[in-house]
């Protein structure tokens, strides 16, 4: 089965070769990109859509989001509004209701921000786990995330729950928790932070999972400068996230190494923090991904879009920029070749915008501008115009 798109006002495929081609046309043949170029020169298939000169581009990459457990903390969020700081101390609350739900609570959430996700364009997501902090939750969490998708990560350094010593929990995520969950997992992350895990604990927990066969990604510089970046750099972690506090060495030392920085913008909308300079980051060479990090704590949003708005607004990218970092940034986060870019091959995970370009994303912010989604080949969210 094969599908041809005509009439694409700008399409931004984020393949170096390609660029950004305007009155263009793909042809999507199974799960896969067969064909891009000019409209003019499509060859026929099996169906068409005329896109009406609007934009399309790849499906949104979430590197990062913790979408496994059960309750809110909109209390919490309205006390941060009032002037009380956030604190890793929340993630208890949330911690406390996964545990008491049920498999079909959390299985029945996970879907409905899956569906968000999707709805605002987002193709390909990862999904920790971090609420549930023994063997069994934990690994529960992970068996559930995996049926959404394939990048499942093991967080169970997210913080120490009350009824552990602090060495022995230690030593369960780097022992039997971390054996427990590594057939489930893909990845492991860490919570790096004062009100968290030590840059050395953070690296007994990585190393581990390395050893066990996961990539390593690390939350780090969230709430204060510190050690994160520069440990998730050593060791080569796909992405350090949040990088919120970055002195110039940090800079450095993302812009030198392979490790994405990824940046999470509603983290600081809604924990009213100062955003980062991913300016800075970009002129010093370092690859950036943007992601939604949606949490019900730190950031409950699921809107890539307003994500690209606000790292455009906040952070000084360009639209070109953030959608890059949107889309293929997300993907070498997630150390992923076959998503975040329309190239021949590809995955066909795309979007149909309501406007002629990207510029729209940031242009309009919070407006619903995501018009339909394509993925793995199929129209999976909205609808295009009948032919
Ligand atoms: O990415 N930083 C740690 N984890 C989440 C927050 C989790 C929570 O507050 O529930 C984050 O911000
Ligand atoms: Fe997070």
């Amino acid at each position: 089965m094969s599908i041809l798109l005509t009439n694409i006002g700008l399409l931004a495929t984020q393949d170096p070769e390609l660029g950004e081609l305007t009155d263009a046309a793909l042809v999507l043949a199974n799960d896969r990109i067969a064909w891009v170029g000019p409209s003019a020169q499509a060859p026929a298939a099996d169906e068409h859509a005329d896109l009406e000169g609007r934009a399309v581009l790849p499906g949104f990459v979430d590197s990062h989001a913790h979408l496994v457990f059960a309750g809110d903390r909109a209390g919490e969020f309205a006390a941060r509004m009032a002037g009380t700081r956030y604190a890793a101390g929340g993630i208890q609350t949330t911690v406390a209701a996964t545990r008491a739900a049920s498999d079909d609570v959390l299985r029945a959430n996970l879907a409905r921000l899956a569906r968000e996700l999707l709805v605002a364009g987002v193709t390909t997501f990862e999904c920790k786990s971090g609420y549930g902090l023994d063997a069994q939750q934990e690994q529960r969490s992970l068996r559930l995330a995996g049926d959404f998708t394939p990048e499942t990560t093991f967080l169970g350094a997210h913080v120490v729950p009350p009824e552990v010593a602090r060495e022995d929990y230690l030593a369960s995520v780097c022992g039997p928790m971390l054996a427990a969950c590594a057939p489930y997992a893909r990845w492991v992350d860490a919570f790096c932070e004062a009100d968290a895990f030590s840059v050395d604990e953070c690296r007994l927990v990585l190393q581990a999972g390395l050893t066990a066969g996961l990539g390593a990604r690390l939350h780090a510089n969230q709430l204060g400068p510190g050690p994160g970046v520069r440990l998730a750099v050593e060791l080569g972690a796909a992405s350090a996230d949040h990088c919120t506090y970055l002195t110039s060495a940090d800079v450095d030392d993302l812009a030198a190494g392979s490790t994405v920085a990824t940046l999470l913008p509603l983290v600081e909308f809604s924990t009213r923090s100062p955003y980062p300079d991913a300016r800075a980051l970009l002129d010093a060479g370092a690859a950036v991904a943007i992601a939604t990090d949606c949490n019900p704590g730190s950031c409950f949003t699921s809107s890539m879009p307003l994500c690209i708005a606000l790292a455009v607004r906040e952070m000084r990218l360009t639209t070109q920029e953030a959608v890059w970092a949107a889309t293929a940034g997300g993907a070498h986060a997630l150390r992923r070749t076959d998503v975040g870019h329309l190239g021949v091959g590809a995955r066909a995970d795309l979007v149909l915008l309501d406007g002629p370009s990207h510029a729209y994303l940031a242009y309009r912010p919070g407006v619903p501008l995501v018009a339909a989604v394509w993925r793995h080949g199929e129209l999976s969210a909205g609808t295009v115009p009948p032919d």
